[in-house]
């Protein structure tokens, strides 16, 4: 039989530093669009699905190291594996391939000044969802929650933590939220922005709301752009949960669900908020709920100042005018099946079976 290995196991292994060979053999086309960090390329995959296993026979990889072979599905990565297992290697295929990859993740610790809190970025690596939990004391809050709400449970039993509150900054339309079934596994109050969008019960948190958790506060900041509803969180003064209003080195799509003037109109919103957000100081620390690469098994966190992001934005943000010509120019394509999350994650139901078939991707939330 031929052997395999699952993405849990991969992740661990990527997480502790194992050394394995990871190798892609997609089609230049699938990898631009999203890769496991760390892995290496060799364009086999239409070779070994027209049965020529000869592609794999002259790749040079590191001897004594286990090879997990990667592709879409899980299926031709088989035979890349077959092929280097008839060459000596321990061969491995990723069971599921890239669509089972999707739910992979690691974590890294953001590096705050304040000691009463701490938190931890819960990184969904292929999609590039950033998803936070923040404790202190012993009690915890969650917001943007992306994957299943075990990942979440386990990791707060870890840090002795118990999880009272679960948020979103807004309505997803990239990933499906798993902050309802967080909450209800959890036995956490919901927190949302007030809208009309969602079809369950949740507690609204309105601009200026505050929730206490231990001996921290987190503040809601209405943020409206990237959708009307969208909000901000600021902790104890020093960081800053962006939502997909803000990133390290961009903005959040105005466009979704909006005809061309009404993008407009949101961009213009937008440029607002901004302005509002940077000025709480530049040594907020940024903590956005996307990445636009693959996030690396590194344990360093995705995180930057205020003033830096600030920086890196000041040209866009220089007119109104200019703000919104720059971010309609840079729109980036429409996300595939983001009209039926958007519909999942109001309705509050996760589809049955595999929720990583609508999810599949990078995420393009951001423009930059
Ligand atoms: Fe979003």
């Amino acid at each position: 039989m031929n052997k395999s290995i699952d993405t849990e196991t991969l992740r661990q292994w990527l997480a502790s530093g194992k050394a394995v060979t990871v190798l892609d053999i997609r089609t230049e086309e699938d990898r631009a669009q999203w890769s496991i960090p760390r892995s290496i390329h060799i364009a086999a995959y239409e070779e070994l699905k027209a049965g020529r296993p000869g592609a794999l026979a002259d790749a040079v990889l590191p001897a004594d190291v286990p090879v997990v072979t990667i592709c879409n599905m899980g299926r031709v990565s088989q035979t890349a594996a077959r092929a280097l297992q008839a060459r000596g290697f321990e061969a491995l295929f990723l069971e599921g391939g890239m669509k089972s990859w999707s739910l992979a993740w690691n974590t890294a610790e953001v590096p705050v000044r304040d000691n009463r809190i701490r938190i931890l970025q819960i990184r969904r690596t292929g999609k590039g969802c950033l998803s936070y939990l923040v404790g202190s004391r012993q009690e915890a809050l969650v917001i943007d929650a992306s994957l299943p709400p075990e990942v979440y449970l386990e990791l707060a039993s870890q840090h002795s933590l118990q999880i009272r509150y679960v948020l979103d900054t807004h309505i997803h339309a990239d990933h499906l939220s798993r902050s309802m079934s967080l909450a209800k596994a959890s036995g956490a109050v919901l927190l949302l922005p007030p809208q009309g969008r969602v079809h369950f019960p949740f507690t609204p948190i309105a601009h200026g709301d505050m929730v206490t958790l231990g001996e921290a506060t987190l503040t809601a900041l209405r943020s409206p752009g990237h959708t009307l509803e969208s909000t901000a969180y600021v902790l104890n003064g020093e960081a800053l949960f962006t939502g997909d209003t803000l990133f390290l080195s961009g903005v959040g799509r105005p466009d979704l669900h909006a005809d061309a003037s009404s993008a407009q109109d949101c961009s213009r919103l937008l440029y607002h908020t901004l302005n509002q957000l940077l000025a709480l100081g530049p040594d907020v620390l940024v903590l956005p709920a996307h990445a636009s690469q693959p996030i690396a098994f590194d344990g360093l966190a995705l995180v930057a100042h205020l003033g830096e992001v600030a920086a890196r934005l000041r040209d866009w943000l220089s007119s109104e005018e200019a703000f919104i010509e720059h971010i309609l120019k840079r729109i980036p394509p429409t996300p595939p099946n983001y009209t039926r999350i958007v519909e999942l994650n109001e309705s509050g139901v996760l589809p049955e079976g595999d929720p990583t078939d609508l999810e599949a991707g990078a995420n393009r939330c951001a423009v930059s």
